[in-house]
């Protein structure tokens, strides 16, 4: 049988990363590239020589060559700048659009069958550049965020009822920005509704540490941005791609008709299989929910008219 293989651009922290976890996993065999001569060749022979100890068969290829990328099944692209304190993800867009364009139009030469998942900030005008790039049609990009925001606050959930991750389950949607929108309604342990079990005022507090999650790490970190949690999110939706899970996960996913969106990638629950998005899943918002969504939904859109009035 064919290995899947998983392009990982950008051997960052968040790349390597996204390499290690996708590697543990044995999800098939990993290219990871890097425009810096010797890094990525570097980090992926020490990860190679890690799997006898380890125990798994991937071939890990790192490169500056996109040749060596040819025919990916997923392609993973990390590349841009990191935020330092003080900045927010939007501080980000210039330079990123310019490298995730780029690289995005390099991967689709020899890779134009694979589903792109973007991870570069900010997320959700990021997806739109790698679409415009690309030509793909929209169930083959996909962008990890939601994932990420929802794994803090289920985080979060556990510390402070004290109890296992895995029975928690939650939704969250919208830009992956601080007006991000969890979802306590669709949020249960065990079955048992959120609302239950933890009281409003601490749920709260919980809600708005998620929201600034990614700078609180960013703030304690000093030189970059989180890799662990968003490196094994991607690598969850690299997962359910290539196993043609159909799983249900929060992703930045092409909404046009969808909650009224109108034609841009925003977080929503959607379902993850071999071609990408297969479907995109629409809750009853009630109106408190629906106004925080649309509030997100217009941030997106004004960091989406800066991509659309700046690409030459
Ligand atoms: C975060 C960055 C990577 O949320 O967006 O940690």
């Amino acid at each position: 049988m064919r290995r899947a293989k998983i392009t990982v651009i950008g051997a960052g922290n968040v790349g390597a990363t996204c390499a290690h976890w996708a590697a543990a996993k044995e999800l098939g065999d990993i290219v990871l590239l890097d425009i810096v001569d010797g890094m990525p060749q570097g980090k992926g022979l020490d990860l190679r020589q890690a799997s006898p100890i380890e125990r798994f068969d991937s071939n890990i290829v790192g490169t500056n060559s996109y040749d060596d990328t040819a025919g990916s099944d997923v392609v993973i692209i990390t590349s841009g700048i990191a935020r330092k304190p003080g900045m927010s993800r939007d501080d980000l867009m210039s330079t990123n659009m310019k490298i995730v364009r780029s690289v995005t139009e390099e991967a689709m030469k020899v890779s134009p069958d694979a589903v792109y998942v973007l991870v570069s900030n900010p997320l959700d005008a990021m997806v739109q550049t790698a679409w415009k790039a690309s030509g793909l049609p929209t169930n083959k990009i996909v962008g990890q965020a939601g994932i990420l925001d929802t794994a803090r606050y289920r985080a979060f959930i556990s510390m402070e009822l004290n109890c296992s991750v895995e029975d928690i389950t939650a939704v969250l949607m919208g830009g992956h920005g601080d007006d991000m929108v969890p979802l306590p309604r669709y949020t249960s342990i065990g079955g048992i509704p959120v609302t239950e079990l933890i009281p409003q005022d601490r749920l709260d507090a919980i809600v708005e540490r998620t929201r600034k999650g990614g700078g609180e790490i960013v703030s304690l970190l000093k030189t970059g941005s989180a890799y662990y949690a968003p490196a094994a999110a991607s690598v969850q939706m690299a997962e359910a791609i290539i196993k043609d899970k159909r799983r249900i996960l929060p992703c930045a996913a092409y909404c046009d008709q969808e909650y009224g969106v109108g034609g841009y990638f925003v977080g929503v629950p959607c379902m993850l299989g071999k071609n990408g998005v297969e479907k995109v899943i629409e809750l009853k918002l009630n109106d408190d929910e629906r106004k925080l969504f649309q509030a997100s939904v217009e941030h997106v859109k004004e960091l989406v008219g800066w991509v659309e009035k700046n690409w030459q």
